[in-house]
């Protein structure tokens, strides 16, 4: 049985009751991953930008089964940003290959389909389960990423020190603790804005923002969802422009493993060690603000051989592939019989 469940006005025992589920499919999925802690839980599944929605589906046995915290069966979400929906759809171990995917499936295209959106987007983790069910309804995949991830006490710091340290004179480190200072933060959207042409072909499936009142938005959310952002700034001294960002999140959900998002150097600065050196320092301050990590996890695009090199260089170890689907709604809707 499936039906729309909202997580904003769920009751905390529906928020432990989803949160287990998801535990006994990252069990199987990802099982050297950190289980999920029921911490900001339902903020981390019901906040999202201003201007974005999002709508959620729950399966049961039986309906209730959630409320009475009875084991659920599945979950589906779809992100609507834009004309593109974004997908996650999650069934308990014990209930696959039973037909329960395609029935969320189908929920979600015929919601999709309904509100006009044309076009469906999924990140899925490689060798899972995931990536055959996609593949049976016809997503094809758009983009690849290799997730990397590194284990704070396999660090050497002391060559982390000299990269730390080892930028060309004339570019001045800053670590920002939560956002970049008032002062910065036109000059960080634009170090932002200046390289989002470089267009490495993704769906653009998560929020981007370029400019400062989305940035502080974006920040804001972050906030609010449990993911405490921590940002390291490379800024040029002779014309204040921030010419180097990296950005890592920790979120309350699993504090031993932070998320590195972008690391951006600005062309024109690339070359001189920037890149490196925020990463290194990045290493060393969530080493002393955050005493619970042990593990940094990050997303590269395949085809972005120097940033690999820069991480591996760091110690970060490539774990698996991370690939993005894609597939047109009105298709889907044909495929699943809802037209
Ligand atoms: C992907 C997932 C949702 C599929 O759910 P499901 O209920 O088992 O899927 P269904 O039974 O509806 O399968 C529909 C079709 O998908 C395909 N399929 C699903 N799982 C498959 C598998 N393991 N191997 C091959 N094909 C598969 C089949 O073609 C199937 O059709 P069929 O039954 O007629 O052969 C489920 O495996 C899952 O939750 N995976 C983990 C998701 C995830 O993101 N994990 C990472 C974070 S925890």
């Amino acid at each position: 049985m499936v039906r729309e469940w909202d997580p904003r006005i769920a009751t905390a025992r529906e928020i432990t009751t989803l949160v287990a589920t998801l535990n006994d499919c990252m069990a199987v999925d990802l099982p050297d991953d950190p289980p999920w802690r029921d911490a900001l839980m339902r903020e981390y599944l019901s906040v999202i930008m201003p201007g974005a929605r999002k709508l959620s589906w729950i399966a049961e046995e039986h309906e209730g089964d959630i409320t009475r915290g009875e084991p659920i069966l599945g979950m589906a979400s779809m992100l609507l940003l834009g004309d593109i929906g974004v997908v996650e759809i999650i069934v308990h171990p014990s209930a696959r290959k039973q037909g329960l995917g395609r029935e969320l499936l189908r929920t979600v295209v015929a919601t999709a389909h309904a509100e006009g959106f044309t076009a469906l987007g999924v990140e899925v983790p490689g060798k899972t389960d995931a990536v055959p069910f996609y593949e049976s309804f016809g997503f094809v995949r758009a983009f690849t990423e290799i997730r990397s991830v590194l284990q704070l006490d396999k660090v050497d710091w002391f060559t982390l020190g000299e990269f730390a340290s080892g930028v060309a004179a004339g570019y001045r480190l800053q670590f920002c603790p939560d956002a970049p200072p008032e002062d910065l933060i036109e000059a960080y959207a634009s170090a932002k804005a200046s390289v989002q042409d470089i267009d490495l072909g993704d769906l653009d499936l998560k929020p981007s923002s370029h400019e400062p009142d989305r940035l502080r938005a974006s920040l804001a959310t972050l906030h609010a969802r449990g993911l405490r952002p921590y940002i390291v700034v490379a800024v040029h001294e002779p014309t204040g422009d921030v010419v180097g960002l990296t950005e890592v999140v920790v979120p309350a959900q699993h504090p031993s493993r932070a998320d590195q998002y972008d690391t951006i150097v600005v062309p024109g600065h690339r070359g001189y060690g920037v890149g490196r050196a925020i990463k290194a320092l990045m290493l060393f301050e969530l080493r002393s603000h955050e005493p619970r990590l042990t593990e940094v996890q990050t997303w590269n695009a395949a085809i972005n051989e120097p940033m690999i090199k820069v991480n591996q260089e760091l110690g970060f170890i490539p774990d698996r592939e991370w690939l993005e689907y894609e597939a047109d709604v009105a298709d889907l809707a044909a495929r699943l019989g809802l037209r």
